[in-house]
């Protein structure tokens, strides 16, 4: 009774469709209902105590990797949505890409189960994280939308896995995973990555694919376009062509959260050194290295990054104290961003 599809429809508004295509994301709180969300974490914890979930893996060159602490699985398997009720009838009915192409038409999502994806996952805590990434990193992956659900009705501050977005030479957003919080951005271009949980996590994916995705517009950049005037700038933030030059521009973002999420597993090393190869072989190229060093100008400093839900840091003033008049609960990011030291911390 709890299930409510039209909340759904009412949660996604035409003012949220707008900031998804403008800004690249949005974020929507009491999608489901503190209900339905419960309900639907209890069936990732029963899901996942039951062993039913694996171990997170990926490819990396020719060999396929493990990540601890993060397990998940995938709702196109009945077996499993025979056990998970309430995703089964999320898998089916949702109406995400309806309401949304009826808002914004120019995302172009595609309707119906075969076109998504959706995915529910459980981090066990202990260090889980992703590294910075682009959900859809190029053809021939078709994902248009990321929509991220978060189940954790204990978080606080101090717990981690929060997601973190880079929108391209924007300030940086970190989203902490609060029980029936919705996360919605563009697959293709917000690249974003998820910072070590201390505690368990529970969420769950909804990728949904669209038709114009990687279009020849989207992918690669031409020697024209390699212009660093304001509008030709503008244009790549809001393109997904940003995906070319990413990693050289967010080199730093790029090799931290790669380290601080492989550690020493397996295949870690490997991992770094081709992300520096990667890097070292764009700064070197005689067009793209002045075009690289020309964004890397415009990104904004660390310190105008900012928390979800809190009010922006003040401009002026000494960014380490930040924060610092502040209580420890509200506290999140006891680190100050700019220079690594303890704020306002315990
Ligand atoms: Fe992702």
């Amino acid at each position: 009774p709890q299930r409510d599809h039209g909340r759904i429809r009412t949660a996604l508004t035409p003012e949220a469709a707008a900031q998804l295509w403008t800004d690249g994301w949005c974020v929507l709180d009491g999608l489901l209902g503190r209900d339905w969300a419960m309900a639907l974490r209890s069936e990732i914890a029963s899901l996942a105590e039951g062993g039913l979930m694996r171990e997170h893996r990926f490819q990396f060159a020719q060999a396929q990797f493990r990540k601890p602490h993060i397990y998940e699985v995938d709702m196109h398997d009945a077996a499993l949505r025979a056990r998970a009720p309430d995703f089964d009838a999320l898998f089916r009915e949702n109406p995400v890409a309806e309401v949304l192409n009826g808002h914004q038409p120019q995302l172009q999502l595609t309707p119906g189960c075969d076109a998504s994806t959706l995915k529910l996952q459980y981090n066990a805590g202990g260090g889980g994280c992703f590294p910075c990434h682009y959900d859809n990193a190029g053809r021939p992956n078709q994902r248009q939308l990321t929509c991220l659900v978060y189940l954790n009705h204990e978080w606080q501050p101090g717990d981690g896995g929060e997601l973190e977005l880079l929108p391209f030479l924007q300030p940086t957003i970190r989203i902490p995973p609060k029980l029936d919080r919705a996360v919605l951005f563009l697959s293709d271009r917000v690249l974003h990555r998820v910072l070590p949980a201390a505690v368990p996590r529970y969420c769950f994916t909804l990728w949904i694919d669209g038709t114009a995705v990687n279009d020849d517009a989207s992918v690669g950049l031409s020697a024209a376009q390699l212009a660093l005037d304001d509008a030709s700038v503008a244009a790549l933030c809001g393109s997904a062509r940003q995906r070319a030059v990413s990693r050289a521009v967010y080199a730093e973002e790029y090799e931290v959260s790669l380290r601080e999420c492989m550690g020493d597993a397996q295949g870690a090393a490997e991992m770094v050194a081709a992300h520096l190869a990667h890097v070292a072989q764009q700064r070197a190229h005689p067009q793209l290295a002045p075009f690289v060093e020309g964004l890397r100008k415009r990104k904004p400093p660390p310190s105008s990054g900012r928390v979800y839900g809190e009010s922006p840091a003040p401009e002026v003033g000494d960014p380490c104290q930040l924060g610092a008049d502040k209580q420890p609960e509200e506290n999140v990011a006891r680190q100050c961003a700019a220079c690594g030291a303890a704020v306002g911390g315990r």
